[in-house]
């Protein structure tokens, strides 16, 4: 990864789960860094190829780093995450919606300014196929924490939905702006720190391809 916090967050994530002996991080900024990258038994690229503006090429670098029997594993797509009824009671029903479609504007401008951005038909395992690997499918994992939230997961949320509101600024209408405040507003009683419908539901999707043994 190329942003070190990340790096430091995965560290002590090993270290909590008693793996820190067989982990090492290394920050790297691709395509520029692949050589520094070494051989692989498993690639796993979480939400990051989409980082790289061309995919298919930055997928023909991890097939060319993976041992015989390796496996790239990508983590694309899977569902928009739902924290909130349709209906919050308050401004327009529909607001996680709008969000996403919001979101979705903003990754595309995203991607059109990496440098060499190229578009690509996200079909992963058309592209393992074309990169030389033998595409091996695909799994989703659900997320589903229902209301009540715990502490740690309301906390989240309230996280995510702050970070959503500063990034989607001002492809948000005026309305849909003001009920987040409200929502951030740890005062208001009808807001994320309080109100007891604020749930966790999301997917996540792996895709498996494999280089072969000789
Ligand atoms: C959506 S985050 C995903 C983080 C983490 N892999 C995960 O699965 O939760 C995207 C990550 O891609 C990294 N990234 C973006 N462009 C990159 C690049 N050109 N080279 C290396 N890492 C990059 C960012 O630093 C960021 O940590």
């Amino acid at each position: 990864d190329a942003t070190p916090a990340l790096l430091e967050r995965a560290k002590n994530r090993a270290r909590r789960l008693g793996v820190i002996d067989r982990f090492q991080t290394l920050e790297a900024e691709l395509p520029e860094d692949f050589g520094r990258l070494g051989e692989a038994d498993l690639i796993w690229a979480g939400n990051s190829l989409h980082h790289l503006g061309d995919q298919r090429a930055a997928l023909a670098g991890f097939a060319g780093l993976l041992r015989p029997g390796g496996t790239v594993a990508l983590v694309e797509g899977g569902l928009p995450t739902r924290r909130l009824p349709r209906d919050i009671g308050i401004g327009q029903p529909g607001l996680e919606a709008r969000m996403g479609a919001a979101a979705a504007t903003r990754f595309e401008h995203m991607r059109s300014e990496l440098p060499g951005a190229k578009r690509e038909t996200e079909d992963w395992s058309a592209l393992f196929t074309a990169v030389g690997l033998v595409p091996q499918g695909t799994r989703s994992f659900l997320l589903d924490l229902p209301a009540p939230l715990s502490r740690p997961a309301r906390d989240h949320v309230v996280a995510s939905i702050t970070r959503e509101r500063e990034v989607l600024g001002e492809l948000l209408t005026a309305e849909d702006s003001a009920v987040l405040d409200r929502l951030l507003d740890p005062e208001d009683r009808e807001g994320l720190h309080h109100r007891p419908d604020v749930h966790l539901l999301t997917a996540r999707t792996v895709h498996l391809g494999r280089r072969d043994t000789p």
